[in-house]
């Protein structure tokens, strides 16, 4: 990788916070990637009207309050650019194009949109859900992304997002980057506390996540009550022991060390001693954290300003590859003037 690289990401609005889950595993990566890449972090608005569209002044407010979370963890809009996608009309103006060369098996064998319609039935499902992953293509090639920063659960939509730049440049000529998922192995994967079997998520019940705006007390009380085992035994173990293992995990992420470490330093300790330690080791990150996305939050207009600086920048990419990409498509353009 070299220093040109791009790297492009995106988060959906949902929820009133983001969790620590999605902190430690993908939005820390975020701010250590502003070095050594360009990097471009997208709030993905459109996608996230595809289950079920929030109240018009609820999706608003979420959607500054994940910018202002961002820039609380770290993003520097002067490293990075962050902007809103529904700021960027290319991303639908690209995507209708994509959607035209993708075919419909091939849509609808994404395991997502076979699990997120599961709950209502695919009749009942609107189509922007099952064409969500051909927006997202659109959201990377736009950039020329050489990189994606994602979890293991995006791969599929990558490897669609590939196989759809390879196509269009096979028809048209070189147009598109074709992009490689970054799935970060050093990204530590955070379980939900009240069971350890699944992966922290906001859409799992509030016990067992952890917020970043939730108060110091809450989070204390949501990690005594985390599900452990009952040896008593402090060993890092993810097999046999889950729930511990978790908390170790956790520790050694919120203090940048490795969990065998933590594991070392708490010999001969009990359960609760450890409970202790890990839930002020995220207070300590969390209260900061929470008082920084207040204040950026008190002031939505210069939020606003950052956010318009970013889409700004954005454009000078994603409007020379739309053009580009509706010129070899033999779209006329417009006459100037
Ligand atoms: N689908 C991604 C997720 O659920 C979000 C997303 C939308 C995204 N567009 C993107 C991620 C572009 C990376 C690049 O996490």
């Amino acid at each position: 990788m070299t220093s040109q690289s791009r790297v492009l990401s995106g988060i959906q609005p949902t929820g009133d916070s983001m969790q620590l889950g999605n902190y430690l595993g993908a939005v820390r990566n975020w701010v250590s990637m502003q070095d050594g890449y360009e990097a471009y972090y997208c709030v993905v608005d459109l996608h996230s009207i595809t289950i079920e569209a929030p109240e018009p002044a609820l999706l608003r407010q979420r959607t500054r309050i994940v910018a202002a979370q961002l820039l609380a963890a770290g993003l520097d809009p002067e490293r990075c650019t962050l902007f809103v996608q529904s700021h960027r009309p290319e991303h639908t103006q690209l995507s209708w194009v994509l959607e035209c060369i993708t075919g419909f098996g091939e849509a609808n064998r994404m395991t997502q949109f076979k699990d997120k319609s599961a709950k209502s039935g695919v009749d009942r499902q609107g189509v922007g859900l099952f064409t969500y992953p051909i927006l997202q293509a659109a959201d990377i090639l736009l950039y020329q992304a050489n990189y994606v920063p994602v979890g293991e659960d995006q791969r599929q939509h990558l490897e669609l997002t590939r196989d759809l730049a390879q196509r269009f440049n096979a028809k048209y000529g070189q147009t598109f980057t074709v992009p490689d998922a970054f799935i970060g192995t050093s990204a530590a994967k955070i379980l939900d506390l009240q069971d350890p079997s699944a992966k922290m998520s906001k859409s799992r019940p509030d016990a067992g996540t952890i917020y970043l705006a939730d108060d110091p007390a809450a989070i204390t009380r949501k990690i005594k009550r985390a599900v452990t085992d009952a040896d008593g035994d402090i060993r890092y173990d993810p097999e046999t022991k889950p729930g511990l293992s978790n908390l170790l995990a956790i520790h050694a992420a919120m203090t940048g060390t490795t969990p065998a470490k933590v594991e070392a330093g708490f010999a001969g300790q009990g359960y609760g001693q450890l409970k202790a330690a890990v839930a002020d080791s995220v207070v300590a990150f969390a209260q900061p954290f929470a008082s920084r996305t207040r204040e950026l939050l008190e002031d939505p207009a210069e939020l606003d300003r950052i956010l318009a600086r970013g889409a700004e920048r954005a454009r000078a990419l994603a409007g020379p590859t739309l053009a580009d990409t509706y010129d070899k498509v033999g779209f006329l353009a417009p006459a100037v003037g």
